[in-house]
């Protein structure tokens, strides 16, 4: 014999399953109320056995009130335990729970990157209907990608809450694809009595710039040209040009040519711009990114004084010739950091990244994004992992502030051009020359150029021809 199903399967969305009593188990309470079904039934409300008639009309289909209800209870009229039973029927609270916390239907709570309300999924339950986000920090998803990283991780507020695509929007920065791999490169002369460590901030020490936080802003690519560019003129000039050079100068001036301040940008065309134009101070021009992110942002470059009103030093303004490739071995990227400091670097992202904490980063298998990560690399080493082998890496220098990484620095494999990282390695010189020409210091002035001149403390190096300008 055939019959209907209970309709709450209906309203479940479940499919119809015909033949039989069917057996899932639907949850029933309080919103039918009990008493209207099997207690009204004509004559005797119960039936004893199993009696496939012994059934109520209920929204369009039957219910039962036989005593195989005992067993199954899913398909049975909301009111069958209270009338042939005598159980008194389950309470069934409208709201959500979170953190032993109770709320109400419609109320909203956030899960990390995704918004959650209360809502009745079923007929008689309620439970959170969240947004379907894939967030930035996810450490579930991250466990599932690999059982031992190598590397250490950590939970950062500042990313937490994020869904990973604004995170990726607000803290990479490399946009538009880089012309350096079609640059000539630079002939190192390899050196090949190079240390097993090596660190820059070791060998030049204040020379090299501290790590910088972007903050919402994806422009790692002014960041680390300007940054490259402050170590590279303090170590030519033997300490005679040390000023911590201005990201923003490049955020609100370097526009043109799809440069697009916070939203991202090339650090070859951030180059080309110091080179023609000049780089500011930090303290002249100093990291406004709310400013940067607004149409409104003007640029302030073209005026005698710094726009910083309260700046106590005048305007300085710092040039760099153009930018050249290094070699993508890892001997030539060597030499290049031990004989002129650090170079910049550019690596393909993922999520993982945004939870590394300490120790040697490797990619696991999070999807990679299209924009890129530009950082400093300030020297090497080498480790032992846990499985005895030895594992080289570079030391790089991030600009998600000195909280983020081992205080703002990441170490990452080295050797096997691991997310790219070897393959679009810029170096830069100093023009010594057209900096302390303009320089608004005598005394700097005067000591760097007889230096020059003299050529007996800075050698000025003869440069690269770049095969193309942007
Ligand atoms: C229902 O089942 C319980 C336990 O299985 C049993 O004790 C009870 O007598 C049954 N009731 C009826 C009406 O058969
Ligand atoms: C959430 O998104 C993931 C991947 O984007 C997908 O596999 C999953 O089915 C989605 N879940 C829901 C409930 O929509
Ligand atoms: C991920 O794995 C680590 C170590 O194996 C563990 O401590 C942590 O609780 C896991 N996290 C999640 C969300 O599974
Ligand atoms: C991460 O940190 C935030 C606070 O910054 C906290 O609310 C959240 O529960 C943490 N998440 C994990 C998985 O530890
Ligand atoms: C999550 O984001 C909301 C608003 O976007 C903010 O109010 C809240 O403080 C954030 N929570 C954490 C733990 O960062
Ligand atoms: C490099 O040069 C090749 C051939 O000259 C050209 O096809 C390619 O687009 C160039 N790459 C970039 C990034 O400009
Ligand atoms: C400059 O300094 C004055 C006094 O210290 C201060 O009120 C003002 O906000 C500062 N202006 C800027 C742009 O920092």
């Amino acid at each position: 014999m055939r019959k209907l199903l209970f309709p709450l399967l209906f309203l479940s969305g479940l499919p119809l399953c015909t033949g039989g009593r069917y057996r899932r188990f639907v949850e029933w309470g309080a919103d039918l109320a009990p008493g209207s079904f099997c207690s009204s039934r004509q004559p005797s409300p119960c039936c004893s056995g199993r009696d496939d008639g012994c059934t109520v009309e209920i929204l369009e289909s039957l219910c039962y009130c036989d005593v195989f209800c005992n067993r199954t209870s899913n398909d049975c009229c909301p009111d069958y335990g209270t009338t042939c039973q005598g159980i008194a029927p389950p309470v069934i609270k409208a709201g959500c729970v979170f953190d032993g916390k109770e709320f109400k239907p419609s109320e909203v709570i956030r899960k990390n990157c995704n918004v959650c309300t209360c809502s009745q999924v079923q007929l008689f339950r309620y439970d959170w209907v969240c947004s379907n986000n894939s967030c930035l920090i996810d450490f579930e998803r991250l466990n599932k990608s690999a059982q031992n990283l190598g590397w250490e991780t950590a939970n950062y507020t500042r990313f937490w809450n994020k869904t990973f695509t604004d995170g990726i929007k607000e803290n990479v920065g490399i946009a538009t694809e880089s012309k350096a791999q079609n640059m000539s490169s630079l002939q190192n002369k390899i050196q090949s009595d190079l240390p097993s460590f090596f660190d820059c901030r070791e060998k030049w020490k204040s020379w090299i710039h501290p790590v910088r936080d972007q903050r919402n802003c994806a422009s790692s690519w002014a960041f680390s040209t300007v940054d490259v560019a402050a170590d590279r003129l303090a170590i030519e000039s033997k300490g005679l040009l040390t000023n911590q050079l201005s990201p923003q100068h490049l955020l609100s001036c370097d526009k043109r040519r799809k440069q697009r301040g916070c939203e991202g940008g090339s650090a070859e065309k951030a180059w080309w711009f110091i080179k023609r134009r000049g780089i500011m101070t930090e303290e002249c021009y100093p990291y406004n990114v709310t400013q940067s992110n607004t149409a409104a942002d003007r640029c302030l470059d073209n005026m005698d004084t710094c726009p910083n009103a309260n700046s106590s030093t005048s305007k300085i303004v710092l040039y760099v010739t153009p930018p050249y490739r290094v070699g993508d071995s890892e001997e030539e990227i060597k030499t290049e950091i031990y004989k002129r400091g650090p170079v910049q670097a550019t690596l393909q992202v993922s999520a993982d990244l945004f939870m590394y904490r300490s120790g040697v980063y490797r990619h696991t298998g999070a999807d990679l994004v299209q924009s890129k990560l530009a950082v400093r690399i300030i020297g090497w080493g080498e480790d032992i992992d846990n499985k005895g082998r030895v594992r080289k890496y570079w030391i790089c220098l991030n600009s998600w502030g000195t909280k983020w990484g081992e205080e703002g620095a990441f170490r990452i494999v080295r050797g096997e051009n691991h997310l790219d990282i070897e393959e679009n390695i810029l170096g830069v010189h100093a023009d010594m020359k057209r900096s302390l020409s303009t320089h608004p210091s005598e005394s700097i002035r005067d000591e760097g150029l007889i230096n020059i001149y003299n050529q007996k403390q800075i050698v000025v190096i003869k440069r690269p021809r770049p095969t193309a300008r942007p």
